[in-house]
């Protein structure tokens, strides 16, 4: 995904985290110019991620992250457009209080890591920055994928899930979130 300015002078990492600050890095804390561009790239990622989910509206803008306690992993490669960079794609994850139901039916509540929005830009799908990434993120989390609850995953990403993490058996929810076999051994309930 190109834009108009350079990448590499507002995301100096190859992936940077971005929370309610919209900051990356002290570069743009200090520039208000710079964190327009970062608003435009959230907002540009968040529509297409929409569009690709078929969804009505865009679930990740730069407004609604400045008001949200989510955590945003945007993806770069900057050797790319003639070295000023191209925004591969994004992960947004968030802690959430969910009402679950374990394989007996039972109903737990507990505040897992959620994973709430994932775009990698279509040209770059199935090349593994997905897989770069999420597993970025973990690392970042301390967490495994099964300790995680997936907000109404499509189904490119639960086929991302059961290649790369052989998550394949979900536990039924009435809501729209999905987690796996294994997530209620070892989430402790916060009942
Ligand atoms: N069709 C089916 N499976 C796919 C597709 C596709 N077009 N693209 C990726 N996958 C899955 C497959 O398991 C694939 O393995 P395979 O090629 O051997 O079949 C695997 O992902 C490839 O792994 P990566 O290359 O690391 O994944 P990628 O970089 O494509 O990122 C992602 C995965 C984020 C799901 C990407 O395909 C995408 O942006 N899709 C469109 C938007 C989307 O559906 N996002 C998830 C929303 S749900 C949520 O966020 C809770």
């Amino acid at each position: 995904m190109e834009f108009p300015f350079d990448i590499n002078q507002i995301f100096s990492e190859r992936v940077s985290i971005l929370d309610q600050t919209l900051v990356a890095g002290r570069r743009s804390a200090e520039r208000p110019d710079l964190q327009a561009h970062i608003a435009t790239v959230i907002d540009e990622l968040g529509r297409a991620s929409a569009k690709a989910q078929q969804l009505t509206a865009p679930i990740t803008s730069a407004s609604k992250l400045q008001s949200q306690r989510h955590q945003l992993y945007l993806l770069k490669d900057g050797e790319s457009s003639g070295g000023r960079g191209v925004v591969v794609g994004f992960l947004k994850v968030g802690y959430k209080k969910l009402f679950l139901l374990d394989r007996g039916g039972v109903h737990i509540e507990a505040e897992p890591l959620c994973v709430l929005d994932f775009y990698i830009a279509e040209n770059l799908q199935r090349h593994g920055y997905g897989l770069e990434l999420f597993d970025f993120m973990l690392q970042h989390k301390n967490l495994e994928p099964v300790l995680m609850a997936y907000d109404r995953p499509s189904p490119k990403f639960l086929s991302f899930l059961a290649k790369h993490y052989c998550l394949t058996q979900s536990v039924p929810q009435v809501n729209n979130f999905v987690v796996f076999e294994g997530f209620f051994f070892s989430n402790r309930s916060v009942a």
